[in-house]
Parts: C-alpha cells; sequence; structure tokens
C-alpha cells in the first residue's frame, strides 16, 4: 500500500462506515439536494442560495430572541446581552448578504421572474415571526400562512405573546420605574406604539447611567439591533431597485414602493425619541 491508499491521512480518520462524520452531523444531505431550479437559467441557483442561507440565519435569530425574551423575564441579562450582540453581527452578515445578490442582473432576474409564481420572501414564515418577536406585529399577515396549520399556530402565539421589547419595557416597571398600567397590560397583538411613560424611563437610565448601567447597556444594544435591521431593509429595497426597478412584486404589492414604506418602521420607538431630549 503506498502513501496515496493508505486509509490514514495526518492522523484524520478516514474510515466513516462505523461512525458519524460531518455530513451526517449537520445533515448535508438534506441541505444540499434542498436547491430545485425551475428555469434553465445559470442564476436561479444564487437566488435560490441567497434565499435558503438568509432563512438559516434567520433560524439562529429567532433561536436566539427567544431565548433573549426568557433571560429578560427572569432578570438574567449578562446572557441577554450576548445573545442580543450575536443577533446584530448576524443581522450585520445579512446586509453584506446583498452585495452578493447584487451581481444579479436585471436580464438575469427577467429570465428566472416567470418560473417564480407568485413566490415572495413577504411569505416568510420566519421573517414574520422575527418582526413579531421584535414588536412589529400585524394580524393581516397570519392569513399567508393559512396554508400551514404549524406555521400559522405559531405566528398566532407569537401575535399574542409580548415581544422582547414589551420584555424590556416591563422590566424597567421592575427596575421601579413609573410605567403607564395600560402599557404593561397593552393589547401585544398591536405594533408597538411609543409611550410617554416608557420614554421617560429610558431617558431616566440615560441621564444617570451609573445607577442603571444594565438598563443602559439593555437599551444600547436594542439600539445596534434595530440599527442592524434598518440596513437590511435599506439594502433590500436598493437591491431591489437594481434589479427589478418599480415594477409589482411577486408577491403582489407595489414592489419598491412597498418596501420604501417598510423603512419607516421603527421597533423601539422611546428609545430613538429619547435621544433629543438628551
Ligand atoms: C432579486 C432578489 C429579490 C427581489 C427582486 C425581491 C423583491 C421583493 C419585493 C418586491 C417584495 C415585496 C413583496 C412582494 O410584492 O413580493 C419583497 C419582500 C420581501 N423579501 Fe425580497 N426580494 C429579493 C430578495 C430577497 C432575499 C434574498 C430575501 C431574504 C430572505 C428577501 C426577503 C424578503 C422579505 C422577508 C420580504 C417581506 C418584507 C416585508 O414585508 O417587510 N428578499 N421582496
Amino acid at each position: 500500500m503506498n502513501d496515496q491508499t493508505k486509509a490514514e491521512w495526518h492522523g484524520a480518520q478516514l474510515d466513516f462506515k462505523e461512525s458519524m462524520s460531518y455530513g451526517d452531523y449537520l445533515g448535508l444531505d438534506q441541505i444540499l439536494s434542498a436547491q430545485h431550479p425551475l428555469s434553465p437559467n445559470h442564476n436561479e441557483m444564487l437566488f435560490i442560495i441567497q434565499h435558503q442561507t438568509s432563512e438559516l440565519w434567520i433560524k439562529l435569530m429567532l433561536h436566539e430572541m427567544q431565548a433573549v425574551r426568557q433571560n429578560l423575564r427572569e432578570g438574567n441579562l449578562a446572557p441577554a446581552f450576548k445573545m442580543l450582540a450575536r443577533v446584530a453581527r448576524i443581522m450585520d452578515q445579512l446586509v453584506h448578504a446583498w452585495d452578493v445578490l447584487a451581481t444579479m442582473t436585471p436580464p438575469e432576474y427577467t429570465a428566472i421572474r416567470p418560473y417564480l409564481g407568485a413566490s415572495s420572501g413577504f411569505q416568510s414564515f420566519q421573517y414574520r415571526q422575527l418582526e413579531f418577536i421584535l414588536g412589529n406585529k400585524n394580524p393581516n399577515l397570519l392569513a399567508v400562512h393559512e396554508k400551514s396549520p404549524e406555521a400559522h399556530a405559531i405566528l398566532d402565539r407569537e401575535l399574542h405573546a409580548p415581544s422582547v421589547y414589551d420584555e424590556a419595557v416591563m422590566l424597567l416597571a421592575r427596575s421601579g420605574f413609573a410605567i403607564a398600567p395600560e402599557r404593561l397590560a397593552a393589547d401585544w397583538t398591536r405594533p408597538t406604539q411609543l409611550d410617554e411613560s416608557v420614554k421617560a424611563a429610558w431617558l431616566g437610565v440615560y441621564q444617570d447611567t451609573e445607577h442603571h448601567w444594565a438598563l443602559y447597556e439593555l437599551a444600547e444594544k436594542l439600539v445596534d439591533l434595530e440599527t442592524a435591521f434598518r440596513f437590511w431593509r435599506f439594502r433590500h429595497v436598493s437591491t431591489v431597485e437594481r434589479i427589478i426597478g418599480f415594477k409589482q412584486g411577486t408577491g403582489g404589492t407595489s414592489g419598491a414602493s412597498y418596501l420604501r414604506k417598510m423603512l419607516d418602521v421603527v421597533l423601539f420607538p422611546e428609545l430613538f425619541a429619547l435621544r433629543t431630549a438628551l
């Protein structure tokens, strides 16, 4: 047996007939066989993988955000900070991922457009769950998921649950800040609205950071996350304009004009409003 055929290479295990390999552990057979271009066009693979990898990262963000919410509820701020920092970095990475998709030109997209039917990121169940957990609730959008009872049930539960930001507001109240009772018993199915008592509380935190360091750190972590999300929204609409101009979206909205309106969404209104008062 020469060096090329030995069942050994620099000490690495080469025989996985009896043990778990990298691909087994990661389920790569399933993941790597989930790309099914419908058009004959070369560029559809980019389109598919860009969406699939985004969905995987969204899955991780949801995993982290659910744990952040639980930790805030239990007053465990240190692990929540670590997770919030991770989610903001994931979002940053997704912001940069648009550079890859931007290599797709209008004629390349036009070649695959007829094969996409009415499918659109607008129907991303995980993305909607992420918006909901961040407080951007919209009951109307549940209808999209009626076809999948499991996804619908998860979204419905998320719609009715306090968001991560609602938990932060409850933490402010437990820390001694006077939060309006209506805010603490809000209708969780509605998107976050600016509340003067919450704004005053955060202002108190920023005006005395020494005494409220943990809440101050929480606020800044949330601002980091929202800022990264805003960049994602901006890169999405810019990439869409670059590729399809102002054509209608496959999901049926006005396209870039709809996405531009989404740039006005403010997830944590008081954290931005208080800055004018400082
Ligand atoms: C050529 C690439 C893309 C185009 C032309 C495009 C276009 C659009 C358009 C026009 C909409 C508005 C809804 C509609 O009418 O369809 C939309 C929504 C959306 N897209 Fe994309 N998109 C692209 C890539 C992506 C990628 C890579 C993702 C990553 C997951 C994504 C995620 C979303 C999400 C989550 C929404 C819903 C946004 C909301 O409701 O606020 N899109 N897209």
